[in-house]
């Protein structure tokens, strides 16, 4: 389902120019959850939103299902891949009401402000319909979050790219959340893939994971060998080793 190859991501110009992303390659199969974790700064991000087309500084091939897409994304590349990030309240407009919120991808895409939709996408994330009204401040962290997945689901993506999805709420949510996530790609036979710094989330959600170090992959890890405690190069020991699954 996802594709990347070779791909590089720069920031600035002559002798402020670094790189951030080095080369990577990448496959998710279909219905797959790719785990990637690292420390901060490694250019997890940074490759999340290439991949969701919200940089444009890159260079190197993207692919999903199939088809490649470019830098600038028209409307039907935009409906394959869409992004949670870790704050909802950053995410959502502050004056804005949630039916508001949820309706905008619809507009842009042409689509009207489909108010049936709106309040489908509302019910498929377990919130009241009575929450359309409402504004962001109006919500919890977590019924926040559930706006912002419901709002990355509403154009049907087959790919949902995640930076962080619960480590900016209360511990006693995160597992609401995440099982929503988890309801949703089996509903929707989503490709997920999850950045996360939380070794927990990433083994309870993820297939595989990619351990990434400086603008690169230096570990990959399957779900066996993170039940086991297995890793191949020893940044990725460090790492895990430091928290006690
Ligand atoms: N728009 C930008 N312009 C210049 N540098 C940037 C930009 N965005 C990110 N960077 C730099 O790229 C590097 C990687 O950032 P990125 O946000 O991808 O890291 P991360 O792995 O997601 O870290 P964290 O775990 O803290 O979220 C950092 O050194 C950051 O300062
Ligand atoms: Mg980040």
């Amino acid at each position: 389902m996802i594709k990347v190859e070779k791909l590089r991501v720069t920031f600035g110009r002559d002798a402020a120019m670094h790189t951030v992303v080095r080369d990577v390659d990448l496959e998710v199969r279909r219905g797959e959850t790719l785990g990637i974790v690292g420390e901060s700064g490694c250019g997890k991000s940074t490759l999340l939103r290439s991949l969701a087309g919200l940089e444009r500084g890159w260079t190197g091939r993207i692919s999903f299902d199939g088809r490649e897409v470019g830098r600038q994304r028209s409307r039907e590349e935009l409906k394959l891949a869409q992004m949670v990030f870790q704050d909802p309240y950053g995410s959502l407009h502050p004056r804005h009401r949630i039916g508001t919120a949820l309706a905008e991808p619809l507009r842009a895409m042409g689509l009207g402000d489909d108010q049936a939709r709106v309040l489908q996408a509302l019910r498929q994330v377990g919130l009241p319909l009575e929450f359309a009204h409402r504004f962001p401040h109006e919500l919890s962290g977590g019924q926040r979050q559930r706006v912002a997945i419901a709002r990355a689901l509403i154009l049907a993506p087959p790919i949902l790219l995640l930076d962080e999805p619960t480590s900016a709420l209360d511990v006693s949510i995160q597992a609401e959340v995440l099982n929503l996530l988890a309801d949703q790609r089996e509903e929707r036979n989503l490709t997920l893939v999850l950045v996360s710094h939380d070794l927990a989330v990433i083994a309870h959600m993820c297939d595989r994971v990619l351990v990434m170090k400086d603008g690169v992959f230096v570990d990959e890890l399957t779900k066996e060998d993170l039940r086991q405690g297995i890793t191949h190069h020893a940044y990725a020991r460090e790492l895990f080793e430091a928290t006690v699954m």
